[in-house]
Parts: structure tokens; C-alpha cells; sequence
């Protein structure tokens, strides 16, 4: 048993397999957010984050490998109805390892921990229940009460571009003191939805990635990336829980996208707990299971890349 899954009684395999056995077997793909488009960036600091870390990254200039995503893990979904969208952020660091940012177009997480999120799949999976049945079926069960409120309020996005994207996790920032700052990551995007709008070339097909895409044609495609500092007493642990809306927040730089990868990002794996000196992961139970969640999907999908290719 991996470090990961320490007091936690689900294993990774069996949440792979319950994903697969609700959502469909798709051998070569993520199977979570299966859908994306890959990105080289770069990351410019602008000096804010100096007195909170010592992380490389956050101090001077850095490339970046950057993919969007659909929630799905169908890999041909109709893009925009799929609520919950992705944006990773893989920094790749002088010393030639990396430290990543995955992060959604929502505040909080469904569950507080790994094995009710498995449970409230097989809570609502299959054609059974409508969709206001399966809202009930979620707000009767207490564990369950802030995907009632996510579910509900989830407006599907329309545009990569316009969407501000959280690391829901926190994480501490350690400065060259030893003292430790709990932050929240968001990227919050610079474009304007009027002067992307006109990009939008179909409601069928990759709309979302075509519109990136044709946008980068006008020039690189900009993201600020914003710290919220908690406050003594503020929730570190809980996904499901944002902080009050006064937390100070910091815009540190900007990420300027600036071209398409060739190999869209798929043999990637942005493993939010991969992080660098001057970065530590806090101790949410969900943050700890993705790691050995996307290893297990890492490892079937690679697994079947590989075959073809033989
Ligand atoms: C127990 C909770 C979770 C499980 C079991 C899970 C599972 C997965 C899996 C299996 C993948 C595919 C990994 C790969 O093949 O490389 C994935 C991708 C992803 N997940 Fe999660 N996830 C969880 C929580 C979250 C949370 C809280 C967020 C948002 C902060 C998130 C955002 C993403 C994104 C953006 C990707 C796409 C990564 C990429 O671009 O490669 N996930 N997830």
C-alpha cells in the first residue's frame, strides 16, 4: 500500500474500476477528464509570491505544458454540457523535475473524502434515476450535501477562455524562514467572453478547442494565477469547504499559452501532490488519493498506448 492511501480503506484500482464500470471502458484515454488539448506556455512571476516561498517557479521565468479538459470520462462528449472543465499546469523546473497545478472551473469538491466520492458514483450512476431524483437521492444523505449544492448550481461552461479555475485543495507556500502560509491556487483568465465569443465556430465537434485554438492566432492567450491566504481558523483539510470571501487574495504572474502541443499532453500525468521545495501538499484526504488514483489511470492508459504501438 502506497503512502497515499495510509487510513484510507479504498484502493485505487477499485475507484478506477467503479469509474469504468459507471462511465464506460476507454483503454487509451484519462479516465477522468478524457477530453483536453495540450499547450506550451510560459509563466512569468511578478515578484508578489517572494516573501511567501522559496518555490523556483513562482520566483523567476518558467515553461509550462498546459492542458484544458472536460470533466468526462467519455472522451467524445457534447462539450457543452459537460458542467465541470480542467486546467493543468505542469511547470517543468531547471533541475529538470516538475511540479503541477490541475485545477477545475469549481470552488469546492463534491466529498470530503475519496471513498464517499466513490460512493456517491454509485449512489446516482445509471439511467434509473432523473435528474431531480438523483439531486434528492444526494441531498438525503448528509455526506452528499455539497454535490447537491455543486450539481445544482452548475452552469456548463461555454469557453475555456473565460472560466476561472481553482486548486480546491490548499497547499502551504514555505519561505526561506521556514514559516508556512496555507494558500488556494486559481487562475483567473484575462480574456473577455465578447471578444472570444466570435472564435465559436459550432455547437458539435471540439467548439471549445477550436476556439482556443483559432484564438491563438491573435496572440498568446493569458491566465493571472491568484493566491487566497487562509486565516487562523480557516478549514485546510476539507475540500468541500471554500474560505470567506474577505481572505486576501494575490495575483502572483501570469501564464501566457502561446502554442499547441503536438502530443496534445496525453502521456502527461498531472499529479497534484508532485510538488517542489517551498510548495507543500496540506493533509486533505482527497488531494493524498488522486495521486494513486492517477497513477492506477495512468498506468491502463499507457498500458494500452503501448500495445498499439507494438
Ligand atoms: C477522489 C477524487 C478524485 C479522483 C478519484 C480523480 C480521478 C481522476 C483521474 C483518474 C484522472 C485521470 C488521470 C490520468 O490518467 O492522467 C483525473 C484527471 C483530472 N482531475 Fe481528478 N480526481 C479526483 C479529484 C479531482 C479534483 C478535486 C479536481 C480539481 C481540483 C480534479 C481535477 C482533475 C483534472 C483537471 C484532471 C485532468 C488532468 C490532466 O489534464 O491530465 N480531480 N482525475
Amino acid at each position: 500500500m502506497s503512502n497515499d492511501q495510509k487510513n484510507c480503506p479504498l484502493t485505487s484500482v477499485e475507484a478506477i474500476d467503479t469509474i469504468e464500470e459507471i462511465a464506460g471502458v476507454f483503454p487509451a484515454y484519462r479516465r477522468a477528464h478524457a477530453k483536453g488539448i495540450g499547450f506550451d506556455a510560459i509563466f512569468s512571476p511578478n515578484g508578489s509570491a517572494a516573501s511567501y516561498t522559496t518555490a523556483s517557479h513562482l520566483l523567476q521565468e518558467t515553461s509550462a505544458i498546459v492542458r484544458f479538459s472536460h470533466s468526462t470520462p467519455n472522451p467524445d462528449p457534447t462539450e457543452q454540457l459537460v458542467p465541470v472543465k480542467g486546467m493543468s499546469v505542469q511547470f517543468q523546473l531547471p533541475n529538470g523535475k516538475v511540479t503541477n497545478l490541475t485545477m477545475a472551473t469549481v470552488p469546492v469538491f463534491i466529498t470530503k473524502t475519496p471513498e464517499e466520492f466513490i460512493q456517491l458514483l454509485q449512489a446516482v450512476k445509471g439511467d434509473k434515476l432523473s435528474f431531480t431524483e438523483k439531486i434528492s437521492t444526494l441531498k438525503n444523505n448528509p455526506n452528499f450535501h455539497a454535490a447537491a449544492k455543486i450539481l445544482k448550481n452548475s452552469i456548463p461552461s461555454k469557453s475555456f477562455l473565460t472560466e476561472r479555475y481553482y486548486s480546491i485543495h490548499a497547499y502551504y507556500l514555505i519561505n526561506k524562514n521556514k514559516q508556512r502560509q496555507a494558500v488556494k491556487f486559481e487562475w483567473e483568465p484575462t480574456d473577455s467572453g465578447e471578444e472570444t465569443s466570435r472564435f465559436t465556430v459550432s455547437k458539435i465537434g471540439n467548439p471549445m478547442e477550436d476556439e482556443l485554438v483559432n484564438r491563438l492566432e491573435n496572440g498568446p492567450i493569458h491566465f493571472n494565477l491568484i493566491i487566497q491566504l487562509a486565516q487562523p481558523g480557516d478549514s485546510i483539510n476539507d475540500s468541500t469547504q471554500e474560505w470567506p470571501d474577505n481572505r486576501e487574495k494575490v495575483c502572483i504572474g501570469t501564464l501566457s499559452i502561446h502554442e499547441r502541443r503536438l502530443d496534445n499532453a496525453e502521456p502527461h500525468v498531472f499529479d497534484p501532490t508532485i510538488v517542489t521545495d517551498g510548495l507543500q501538499c496540506s493533509d486533505d484526504p482527497v488531494l493524498h488519493f488522486r495521486r494513486a488514483a492517477y497513477a492506477e489511470s495512468a498506468k491502463r492508459r499507457h498500458q494500452f498506448v503501448k500495445l498499439l504501438e507494438n
